[in-house]
């Protein structure tokens, strides 16, 4: 191997074992040294320390607002309810950890020692020797962050820090004892005879409208007092389906009777994993692939899973036709909708 730091000026194709043994380029070393506005000006250095911890207290006040929140902007069943709740909360946490978030990196930034440091790698493990360096380091690094010196802005980052746990533990203990209602999923708007509608124009259709391959993102069909009450869009995100019309010849699984009409599936299109909207077909394969984790439903085998983290085929709701040659449902699901939970083992 060449000692010359000199790079080559001829460029040329080369093998592997040319570019092991030839040194074609100089180490560049480390940049030079330029100090930051902070490490020359003590003006610039108290105003980052103002910034750091006016930061610290707007995590302190977002985490104070996000209690505040919780309590006086409880979700009351309705949309409007549930989106003033979730964005207060949301705004509130979010200015608590960026709060947080931001003054850690500024502090970092502009007021925490930079020297620079050339670290050569070494075997694992490090020696005695190695380790009390480091130990060394570790004190000295306390030392450059400055903390023992500045006692406002210790004491702001210990409040934000110390008040941030708050945000999640209050709601959580609050909430121990509540009644969490999970029997809502046992049951939908589903009841027999009750006509399957486009989602979302809420258009019923006929069997004779779906063709060997169609597949239709369906709902409940019900009145309009029922689309305007507050529960709607809650009940419908429980109901959705997705019906897919199957060569009668290829369904595999055995059908309950009842549970599908000529080649017509419907299942429900809440992922068993955690809740996504399963929804993208295979015609080939028949199977149904949920986008979060890939979990994956063999819809011509009663949705059973082939792949992926659910561990529950998708609830199938029974239909048929009515007089008029209208899908309609023949019963709500059989089981419970959704994910897995703690009342449910499966
Ligand atoms: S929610 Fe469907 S695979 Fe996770």
């Amino acid at each position: 191997m060449s000692d010359s730091k000199t790079p080559s000026t001829e460029i040329g194709p080369v093998d592997g074992s040319e570019l092991a043994t030839t040194d074609r380029f100089a180490d560049p070393g480390v940049p030079e040294h330029k100090p930051r506005l902070t490490d020359t000006d003590p003006k610039a250095a108290a105003r980052s320390e103002r910034i750091v911890t006016i930061l610290f207290v707007l995590s302190v006040l977002g985490t104070i607002g996000s209690l505040v929140a919780y309590f006086a902007v409880r979700p009351d069943g309705t949309v409007p309810g549930v989106r003033a709740s979730t964005l207060w909360l949301g705004v509130t946490l979010a200015i608590s950890l960026l709060g947080i978030g931001f003054a850690a990196i500024h502090w970092a930034k502009s007021l925490m020692s930079n020297r620079e440091y050339v670290d050569e790698r070494h075997p694992i493990p490090s020696s005695p020797e190695v380790r009390e360096v480091a130990v060394v380091a570790l004190q000295q690094g306390v030392e450059d962050s400055g903390i023992a010196r500045r006692g406002v802005l210790k004491g702001a980052m210990l409040g934000s820090l110390a008040l941030f746990p708050l945000a999640v533990a209050v709601p959580l203990i609050s909430s121990v004892g509540d009644d969490w209602n999970v029997s809502k999923f046992r049951h939908t708007l589903w009841r027999k005879g009750m006509r399957l509608a486009t989602d979302p124009d809420g258009r019923p259709l006929k069997a004779a409208d779906l063709t060997v391959g169609s597949v239709a993102h369906m709902m409940p069909d019900v009145s309009t007092e029922v689309r305007e009450s507050g529960e709607w869009i809650s009940e419908k995100a429980k109901a959705v389906i997705l019906l897919v019309k199957l060569d009668p010849e290829d369904i595999r699984s055995e059908q309950r009777p009842g549970s599908s009409y000529d080649g017509i599936v419907a299942y429900s299109k809440i992922c068993t994993h955690v809740g996504c909207p399963v929804a993208l077909y295979d015609q080939q394969t028949h199977h149904l692939l949920c986008p979060c984790h890939q979990s994956t439903f063999d819809v011509a085998d009663g949705a059973k899973v082939v792949f992926g983290p659910a561990k529950r085929p998708l609830p199938q709701l029974p239909i048929s036709v009515d007089d008029e040659g209208y899908l309609i449902a023949e019963d709500d699901f059989a089981e419970p909708i959704g994910p897995s939970y703690w009342e449910r083992l499966r």
